[in-house]
């Protein structure tokens, strides 16, 4: 664990940040937040995310998301580390910040008594540049975009966790953002709303809007993302494009045999790491480039193991975050 964590850390420097390339939208420099009692909840975060980005931020439950979102947001204060948003550094720069950026945080604040449509207007009056004679069109169409068209008269009270999310998402699409900062925003919806949410990302992104998501879902985020940053216990572990995240995990070689124990000799015979077997099923390290796959096999075969199937499998998000972390993603830090 210790050396898995010291090869982490050295992979934190972002690979993208070489010059030609859009200004980051989100810079934070030791970025740390401990709260009273001790507990470290965020420990000196490195992050960029790249202007023009759909950036997802993952990690376990408790790995420290919603707090650099809210340190992002200026509404809590940091214990040390820098953060800049669009340039200007927070929480300093909150008044000319935070109009330009869209924002989703952990259940947003409704009035329950109110319509979803009723509750867009409190948003929508509260916003000293937003036009009153274009309101009405302004908050159908936010409506229209997450999908609360019909159910904009219903009392939020009334409304289901997933469709506070979408309200709360309508509040954040208002008006044009340059970023949005969206925590958990698939939370509490079904799979159809959550496949809903994801193209409403993916056209938003396609406007131009800068999309911060974070999930605890990796599917997810390979669906939906650009890039993205992997969070474990406070700590920025990797962040980079996620087709150079996925592709860093090197898969395992995965053979199906009715001869494992042989097979699994050979394999060792010819330097393979990580050998395990379980029923017919044989997995291994990748090996090193240099090593042919059909060579591997013709040794096998020549070696009378009757070989079912042979390949390389994995690759995945996934698998780069077992690596990262060698835990499963689920358990929590
Ligand atoms: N106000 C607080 N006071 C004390 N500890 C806190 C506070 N807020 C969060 N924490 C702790 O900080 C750590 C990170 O919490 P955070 O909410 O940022 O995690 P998260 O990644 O958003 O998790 P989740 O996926 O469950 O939303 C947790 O251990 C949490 O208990
Ligand atoms: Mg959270």
């Amino acid at each position: 664990m210790t050396d898995r964590a010291a090869a982490a850390d050295t992979a934190t420097a972002p690979a993208y940040a070489a010059g030609g390339r859009p200004a980051p939208v989100i810079e934070t420099r030791g970025l740390t937040k401990r709260f009273r009692g001790g507990q470290v909840a965020v420990d000196g975060l490195d992050l960029t995310v790249p202007g023009g980005s759909v950036f997802g931020f993952l990690g376990p439950n408790g790995s420290g998301k919603t707090t650099t979102i809210r340190m992002l947001m200026g509404l809590i204060d940091p214990t040390s580390g820098t953060a800049t948003v669009l340039g200007r550094p927070m929480p300093q720069a909150s008044r000319t910040v935070l109009p330009e950026v869209g924002a989703l945080i952990e259940g947003p604040a409704l009035y329950g008594y109110l319509s979803g449509r009723d509750n867009l207007v409190r948003f929508d009056r509260a916003d000293p540049t937003a036009d009153p004679r274009t309101r009405a069109a302004r908050i159908a169409h936010a409506l229209e975009r997450v999908g609360l068209a019909a159910a904009s008269a219903k009392k939020a009270k009334a409304y289901s966790l997933g469709m506070k999310q979408r309200l709360g998402l309508a509040a954040a699409l208002l008006r044009p953002r340059r970023l949005l900062v969206l925590d958990e925003p698939t939370n509490g919806l079904d799979p159809q709303g959550m496949r809903e949410i994801r193209s409403l990302v993916r056209e938003l992104a396609a406007e131009g809007t800068t999309v911060f998501l974070s999930s605890h879902l990796l599917d997810e985020i390979e669906q939906v993302c650009t890039h993205a940053a992997v969070m474990a216990r406070g700590r920025l572990l990797v962040q980079g494009p996620v087709a150079e995240l996925a592709a860093s995990a090197r898969g395992r070689l995965t053979v199906t045999t009715p001869d494992p124990g042989e097979a699994a000799r050979i394999l060792k015979e010819h330097g393979l790491g990580g050998v395990s077997v379980d029923g017919d099923r044989l997995t291994a390290d990748a090996p090193p480039a240099a090593v042919e796959l059909a060579d591997l096999n013709a040794a096998l075969v020549g070696g009378g193991v009757r070989v079912r199937s042979f390949g390389i499998e994995g690759g995945s998000l996934e698998d780069a975050f077992v690596a990262l972390t060698g835990e499963g993603f689920d358990v929590a830090g």
